[in-house]
């Protein structure tokens, strides 16, 4: 097999669309190397002392395990002092972190979820990072918060890593998805997915139904269909899988076609559902719709929200794209 790299696969990129100037090349070089890191601090488990809780608390009241936190750390350092990033944004830091004066500035904005899964770190089950890229509007001024807040359909890349088996990244820059795989002898990404696309329909659904007594109606009424199987209205039996890391989750669904759903639900109304818009739906919603798969809230195109605050919750419903329409259509008949 004639082994191509991540950076090969950049620069041919590059020529073909016109889409991945030096400094997003170098900007996505410098993630890929940091999620490098970071999974081989993941792979040391106990060995490493990187297990278990780090006793704090991040902005959303979640509980830091000690991965949250390194994870978070490393993927700061490493995009610091590159030249390409006017800020970064995180899920587990409350404020914005604008390149510090010493470095110079560029005019991306990079956010991440640095470590997905916490609660599978400690019980060695797939775990991830996830990333998402826009451009700073003010070009080269001093960042806001305000600058982060664009819809998705204006992010210029995202891609996640899943810590499992195999390390991969999987990457899009707005012309297709490609998966890389790391070889950990050589330390290198390699391309081993090209142009990944979602199977439209699927007989395979992911949702935490510990949570079934919360759920709103359309949702209830579209699991009920799925789980009448073969002689219910959808007339075909359906598989169900919850790895409860949403990396791995969007992962199966890009190899082989399903539906994940985090709605919003009666548990805590006042919250538009439990994953992040900035760090997590945003980013797999354009990986998911540029694999051909769709991904809303239940009532619209994810990509087309306009954000209102960095830490902002959503409902997500994602995956092969005739599933999110249906239960995007119970949502509008609802
Ligand atoms: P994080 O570890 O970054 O907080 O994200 C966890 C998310 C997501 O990865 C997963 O799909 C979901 O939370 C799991 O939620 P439940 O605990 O309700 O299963
Ligand atoms: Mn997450
Ligand atoms: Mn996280």
């Amino acid at each position: 097999m004639k082994r191509i790299s991540l950076t090969q696969h950049l620069v041919e990129e590059q020529r073909l669309n016109n889409n991945i100037p030096a400094e997003l090349r170098l900007l996505i070089e410098v993630v890929a190397r940091a999620c490098k890191t970071i999974s081989h601090a993941v792979g040391k488990g106990a060995l490493g002392e990187v297990l278990g809780s780090a006793d704090t608390e991040n902005i959303q009241g979640e509980v830091q395990k000690k991965l949250d936190v390194l994870s978070n750390e490393i993927l700061l350092e490493a995009n610091e002092w590159g030249g390409h990033l006017a800020a970064m944004a995180s899920e587990e830091m409350e404020h914005i972190h604008p390149i510090p004066n010493r470095y110079p500035k560029g005019e991306y904005l990079l956010l991440f979820d640095p470590l997905d899964g916490s609660s599978n770190i400690d019980v060695n089950v797939s775990i991830g990072t996830i990333f998402s890229v826009l451009k700073a509007p003010d070009g080269l001024g001093a960042p806001t918060e305000q600058d982060f807040l664009q819809a998705g359909s204006r992010q210029v890349a995202a891609g996640y890593a899943v810590y499992g088996p195999q390390t991969i990244l999987v990457l899009t820059t707005g012309h297709g998805v490609n998966c890389f795989t790391l070889d950990r002898e050589m330390g290198s990404w390699v391309l081993t997915q090209r142009g990944m696309q979602i199977p439209e329909d699927t007989k395979e659904f992911a949702i935490n139904a510990s949570n079934t007594r919360h759920w709103y109606p359309p949702v209830t009424r579209y699991v009920d269909e799925m789980q009448a199987g073969v002689t219910g209205p959808l007339k075909k039996d359906f598989n169900m899988r919850w790895i409860a890391s949403m990396v791995a989750d969007v992962h199966r669904i890009l190899n082989r076609g399903g539906v994940f759903m985090y709605p919003a639900d009666a548990r805590e109304p006042e919250k538009a559902g439990k994953l992040r818009l900035m760090y997590e739906a945003n980013p797999m919603a354009f990986i998911v719709e540029q694999a051909g798969g769709a991904a809303t809230n239940g009532q619209q195109r994810i990509l087309d929200i306009q954000p209102e605050k960095l830490h902002q919750r959503v409902a997500v419903f994602l995956g092969s794209k005739n599933e999110v329409e249906r239960v995007t259509k119970y949502h509008q008949e609802a």
